[in-house]
């Protein structure tokens, strides 16, 4: 069972846009308490599974403790670093519970696990035969990378039990819940005694940008014409680059092309025109490009969201002859924690969640907020209130926030250690549209997606439920208090104050 725990770790939501492998699983020590053969297996070319027996060797009582620690390798060249989101610790009938609570419809391929409520767990042999790791069962804001997760066991303080799970996580399928890549722009710098482009980025719908036009080779294009590349990351989108050091390999013509069809062939196939594979020299043409949606399938998984500017630069005898420079705009969804947080907080199968106190704090100068939770009838409570602003909002003012935690709801709060990073204020608004449409009921006058910057405006809010169809199902219960920062330059010019309870419904 405790090979779960990774998924448990986080809060899970539906995934969309990744693939995610067991990379490794070990026991490292414990063997008088566990005794693990569980390996990971290559079950075909494209999927590996978790294969083997878990035997519990001793009865495990609540006196045993288990936590967890998180690290992560962004690169995934195995240097990893520590991950700053911690599951509370619990004993593991508790950790039990809430995995078979959260994770029952995961359980394929398992057999022999302990019944639900057993405790202490008796000894017993868990058998997992060829489980593919259960992807829907963790959040769409995982990062790529490769991921470890120790999991310890400890009986009055000292470990007596640690595995580790290392899981990779690969971007394949970018889809709008998780990521949207769009063409940002695409000119022609210089060379145009060899190419002529007049692809340019058009407005296709309201939705969607598109390529179009032609791209005409103007001269043969031989081998001597070395093709190279270099990339350039603006975080923030604000056009800010920096250098990054993603690379095509550098190629002469025929061979960067051969490559390109190797690795992109199914995203050009709607380019009318295309030199064959191989054709070498290239002859002059006209290439046509019409309505391309970007193709954002091929994007790697190192591409993180902003602005990302590519040049591709052809070189004849190492002297420059032409020049071409791509943008495009990589957007996420930043984390549904956003949402968890501008909302409140958390889970479904067998909590509930309601609104306990919302504040503002300060900033009355820019947001006068009357909010207020209010007794809906005998069971439910609903916000009520007005937010307005008073000055031009727009994406200087970042939104960041803090968390804090009290379980056993008697105001008693634990700073959390999970830190968010900033967010501008018109794209923290675009991602409340793009991922949380739904939450938006009962809101009444919010600004159209888009709108940026903001202006002054009253938004009115009634009878809000809060909206736990939105939320992943795992959270510790108890008090979940939130604090919402705006800050401009720096300087923090608001804060809210959110509360909400989780209990068990
Ligand atoms: C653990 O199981 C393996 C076979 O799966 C066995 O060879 C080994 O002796 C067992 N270890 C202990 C401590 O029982
Ligand atoms: C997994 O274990 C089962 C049962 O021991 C075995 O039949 C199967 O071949 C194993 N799968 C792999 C990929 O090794
Ligand atoms: C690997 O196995 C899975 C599950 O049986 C299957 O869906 C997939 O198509 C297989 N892949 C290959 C390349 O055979
Ligand atoms: C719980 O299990 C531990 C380790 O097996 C044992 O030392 C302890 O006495 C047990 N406690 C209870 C209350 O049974
Ligand atoms: C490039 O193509 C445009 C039309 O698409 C044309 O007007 C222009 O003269 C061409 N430039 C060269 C250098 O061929
Ligand atoms: C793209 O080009 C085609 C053909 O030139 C044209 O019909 C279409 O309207 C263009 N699309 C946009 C969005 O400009
Ligand atoms: C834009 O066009 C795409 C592709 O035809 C379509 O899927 C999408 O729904 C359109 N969006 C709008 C807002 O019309
Ligand atoms: C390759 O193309 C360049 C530029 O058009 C030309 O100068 C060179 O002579 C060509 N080389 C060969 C071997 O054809
Ligand atoms: C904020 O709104 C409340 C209620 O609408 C009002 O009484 C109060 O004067 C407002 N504060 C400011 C600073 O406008
Ligand atoms: C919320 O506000 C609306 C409109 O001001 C009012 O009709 C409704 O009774 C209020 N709800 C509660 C629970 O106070
Ligand atoms: C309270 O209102 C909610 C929403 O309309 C409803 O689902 C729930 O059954 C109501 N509870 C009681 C006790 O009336
Ligand atoms: C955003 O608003 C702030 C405060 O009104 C202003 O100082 C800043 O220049 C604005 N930023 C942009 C990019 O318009």
């Amino acid at each position: 069972m405790l090979f779960f725990m990774y998924s448990v770790l986080m809060f899970a939501t539906t995934l969309h846009g990744r693939q995610i492998d067991f990379e490794r699983f070990d026991q490292l020590s414990g063997f008088n308490v566990y005794n693990s053969s569980l390996r990971v297996r290559k079950y075909n070319r494209t999927m590996v599974t978790l294969n083997g027996t878990l035997v519990v060797m001793v009865p495990l009582n609540k006196s045993i403790m288990i936590s967890t620690d998180l690290f992560h390798s962004s690169r995934g060249n195995q240097q990893f670093n520590h991950y700053p989101v911690k599951l509370p610790t619990r004993h593991v009938c508790e950790f039990f519970d809430s995995f078979y609570a959260d994770y029952s419809e995961y359980m394929d391929n398992i057999i022999n696990l302990p019944e639900r409520g057993e405790c202490p767990i008796q000894p017993c042999t868990v058998h997992i035969i060829d489980k593919v790791f259960p992807a829907d069962a963790i959040p769409s804001f995982l990062p790529p990378g490769l991921w470890k997760a120790h999991l310890i066991n400890s009986l009055q303080d000292v470990e007596i039990v640690r595995f580790e799970i290392i899981v990779k996580v690969l971007l394949i399928v970018i889809s709008l819940h998780g990521i949207q890549v769009d063409f940002e722009r695409f000119d022609q710098l210089s060379g145009f005694n060899f190419y002529n482009s007049s692809l340019r980025v058009r407005k296709y719908n309201r939705t969607m940008v598109t390529l179009n036009g032609t791209l005409e080779v103007v001269a043969p294009l031989n081998k001597s014409i070395m093709v190279s590349t270099d990339f350039f990351h603006s975080s923030r989108g604000n056009q800010q680059y920096n250098h990054h050091p993603a690379k095509f390999p550098t190629r002469h013509v025929c061979d960067f092309m051969s490559n390109f069809y190797e690795g992109y062939n199914e995203h050009v196939d709607d380019m009318i025109n295309m030199p064959k594979n191989g054709e070498c020299p290239i002859t002059p043409r006209m290439i046509y490009v019409v309505n391309k949606i970007f193709p954002a399938k091929a994007i790697p998984h190192f591409f993180r969201p902003g602005l990302w500017k590519i040049n591709i630069i052809n070189v004849l005898k190492n002297v420059e002859v032409s020049r071409f420079e791509l943008i495009f705009i990589v957007k996420t969804s930043m984390l549904n924690i956003w949402v968890i947080l501008a909302f409140g907080t958390i889970p479904l199968l067998g909590l509930q969640i309601d609104f306990e106190r919302t504040e503002q704090l300060s900033g009355y100068d820019i947001i006068n907020n009357t909010l207020r939770v209010r007794k809906y009838n005998r069971t439910t409570k609903v916000l009520n209130g007005t937010t307005a602003s008073f000055v031009i909002l727009n994406n200087s003012f970042l939104i960041s926030t803090d968390i804090f935690h009290s379980p056993l709801g008697n105001q008693q709060f634990n700073h959390y250690p999970m830190k968010l990073p900033s967010k501008p204020l018109c794209e923290f608004l675009d991602m409340l549209y793009d991922e949380y449409s739904e939450c938006l009921s009962n809101i009444y006058n919010l600004p159209v997606r888009g709108t940026c910057p903001i202006p002054p405006l009253e938004v009115y809010t009634i009878d809000k439920m809060f909206p736990s169809k939105s939320i992943p199902p795992f959270l510790p219960k108890g008090l979940w208090k939130a604090y919402i920062i705006f800050t401009l330059n720096e300087q923090e010019v608001v804060r809210f104050m959110w509360m909400v309870k989780v209990r068990l419904s």
